[in-house]
Parts: C-alpha cells; structure tokens; sequence
C-alpha cells in the first residue's frame, strides 16, 4: 500500500492485498485451535510476503517498503507473535520503523478502506460511535475527537461473533458459524408463514429467545445466557438428531434477531445521549446482513427526527472479517498522528487483551 497525507488527510493506494484464510484447517475443531494457528502463521507468513510483493512488484531483495505495521493485539498471543517475530525481521534486516498497530483499531479504521484501488479518509463528521463486534469483541466506543477513543459499552462474558460460532455448531453447522447461521435466518425470515388451518405439528415450534441485558441501564452486553439459553432449547426439543431443518431455520432466525436487537438497542441508546453523528460498524460480525439492514433503519430514523444527520459507516465485505489492510490503514495513520515517532522494536510484545 502506498500511503500520503497526514492524520486528517490521508489518502491510500492499494498496490496488492493477499489474506491467507485459516479456516480449513479450523473446521474439524469447530472453532480457532491455537496451536494450529500458530503454526498456520508460521506456514503462511512468507508465502503471503512473496506473493504481496510480486503483485505490488516490489523486489524483496532491495528495500521494498518503507515502514511496517504489525498488530500486537488483541487475540491469540501465539498467533500474535508469529506476526511481531516476523514483522520484526523484516524491519532489521530492510532497516525500517516498524509500528504496532492495535487489531481492534484496524476494525474500526477498515470501514474507509478499499481492497482495490485508490482510496481517501473522508472527514468524519463527530461525535462518532463505533460498534465493534467480532469473534473476540463486542464494544461501543465513543470517538470524540478524532482517532480518540473511548470504549463505553461491552460485553461482560461472550463476545457476539463467539455467540454465533458456538449456536452454529449446537445446531451442527460448520465454523464460522457466523454466515452459516445468517443464511438458514434468512431462509425462515424469507419462507412465508403457516395458513392458519395448519395443524400445530406441521406449524413448526415457536421459539423464543432472551435479549440479556436489553434494559440494563448501562450500553454494556451479554452473550453467555443466550447462547445457553440456545443449549436448553435444542435439549428440550430432544437433541439435534430431532431437529428438523425448518425448526433450525427458526432457533437460527430467534437467535439471530435476539443477537442484532441487543446490538441496535444500545447503539440507539447511545445516538440518543452523545448526539452522535457518525456510526462506525466494524468486526466480523458487521458481515451480518441483518445487522446492516437494522443499523440502516436505526440511522434512518435517528436522522428523521430533529436536525440529526446520521451516517452508517460498514466495510466491504472483504474487509469485515480479519485483513491486514486495515491494519496498514490504522499504522500509517498512527505513524502520522506521533510524528513518525515509533517505539524500538524490541519493546514491541504481544498483548492478548490489549485495549482501544
Ligand atoms: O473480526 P473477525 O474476522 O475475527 C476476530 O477478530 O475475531 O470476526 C470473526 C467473527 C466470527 O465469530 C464469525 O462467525 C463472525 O465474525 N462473522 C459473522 C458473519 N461473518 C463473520 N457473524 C454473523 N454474521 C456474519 N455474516
Ligand atoms: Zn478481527
């Protein structure tokens, strides 16, 4: 990526994006094996580079780039550090700054980027709030000044991308779960209901999930109840070998509706006491077509009322779920924002729970 401007105006160009997906090695566990992925990345990491920088034509013998991001977390330290490890010799050996990038930045940041092409943050009209959700995160943050950020709402078990993962596999889909579950909801949400003479047994059962903490006073979730609430609900029903696929197709679309109406409720309760302006959505989760869809009637009606002016920002798809472009978004502007100052290579080490 090419990168010119400062902290208020930058502008990108995309010479070449590889993501290297994981997720079949994954799949047998019905979820991220850490070990696995560390190894993954140790696998990956190189082949990633030659292929990035053949498409880019850059030699890798000569000193291809002139700065490096890597983000050091959040997430799975040994994955974690497979990146630094390797970003760090890269930084020795072509003598280049080398900037940690925090990977739930790079979510928030990702909604400006484009995987082709040329592309330009715009000016972001404040105070914004960002809608972080992800396998690992579910958070509300406040931005009132740009690239300042505070987080004021998040999950106090389960993050939402991990809730859709674990419903997926009580419901024997493959991971991620998350798309997976989206598309039997979105089945049931598209059949037509039952004529009325149906006899009950043909209706289909009727279920019905809790939204945890949708009344709280607080813009704080939970995601651990519902989900087990999933669990007490297929055991009840007789397992999953007694499911039929229209009463999946339900738990899929409850749970899913109950999942996106706990994320809308509190970002409309946050519009409502920051006047925010802008809205931010980024994670895995933001690949969600429910959520897009409720996100963009929630801003419509905000921007209905009084002299509102609401904007929903979502990345495109490629950029929704993990990439290292966002992540070149939010170093370059970290780069600018601290005057190129960047900290030695050596204090840069992995933070599992790092925080925004
Ligand atoms: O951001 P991401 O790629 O990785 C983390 O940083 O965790 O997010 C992955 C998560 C997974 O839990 C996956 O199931 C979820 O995002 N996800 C979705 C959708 N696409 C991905 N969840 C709901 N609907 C989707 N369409
Ligand atoms: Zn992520």
């Amino acid at each position: 990526m090419e990168a010119m401007g400062s902290v208020n105006n930058a502008s990108f160009k995309v010479l070449a994006d590889t993501v290297a997906s994981q997720i079949d090695v994954h799949i047998p566990y019905g979820g991220v094996f850490p070990a696995l992925a560390k190894r993954e990345h140790l696998k990956n990491l190189p082949i990633v580079l030659e292929k990035t920088l053949r498409k880019a034509r850059l030699d890798k013998k000569a000193k291809p780039v002139d700065v490096i991001a890597v983000t050091y977390g959040p997430g799975l330290e040994p994955a974690l550090w497979t990146g630094i490890v390797f970003a760090k010799e890269l930084a020795e050996k072509w003598q280049i700054p080398l900037i940690p990038v925090n990977h739930m930045e790079g979510h928030l940041l990702s909604v400006f980027g484009k995987n082709v092409g040329v592309f330009k943050i715009p000016k972001v009209t404040m105070p914004a709030l960002a809608l972080l959700v992800s396998g690992g995160h579910t958070e509300i943050v406040l931005i009132k000044r740009w690239m300042d950020y505070k987080i004021i709402g998040q999950t106090l078990d389960d993050a939402v991308g991990e809730a859709f993962d674990k419903v997926a596999r009580m419901l024997g889909l493959p991971y991620p779960g998350g798309p997976e579950i989206s598309k039997l909801a979105d089945q049931a949400r598209k059949s037509p209901p039952r004529p009325s003479g149906t006899p009950p047994s043909q209706r289909g059962e009727k279920i019905s999930l809790p939204r945890p903490m949708l009344h709280s006073k607080n813009f704080d979730f939970s995601y651990s109840g519902l989900k087990t609430a999933v669990l007490y609900l297929i055991r009840d029903l007789g397992g999953l070998e007694k499911l039929s696929q229209k009463t999946k197709m339900q738990i899929a679309l409850e749970f899913e509706n109950a999942a996106i109406e706990c994320l809308i409720h509190k970002t409309k309760k946050v519009i409502e006491k920051y006047e925010i302006k802008t809205i931010i959505v980024g994670g895995g989760v933001s690949a969600n077509k429910y959520l897009r869809t409720e996100m963009k009637k929630l801003a419509g009606r905000a921007k209905g009322r009084a002299s509102k002016n609401i904007k929903p920002l979502f990345p495109t798809k490629e950029l929704s779920t993990d990439n290292s472009l966002m992540i070149g978004i939010a170093g370059y502007l970290n780069y600018q924002k601290n005057n190129k100052k960047v900290p030695k290579p050596s204090s840069i080490k992995a933070a599992g729970n790092l925080k925004l």
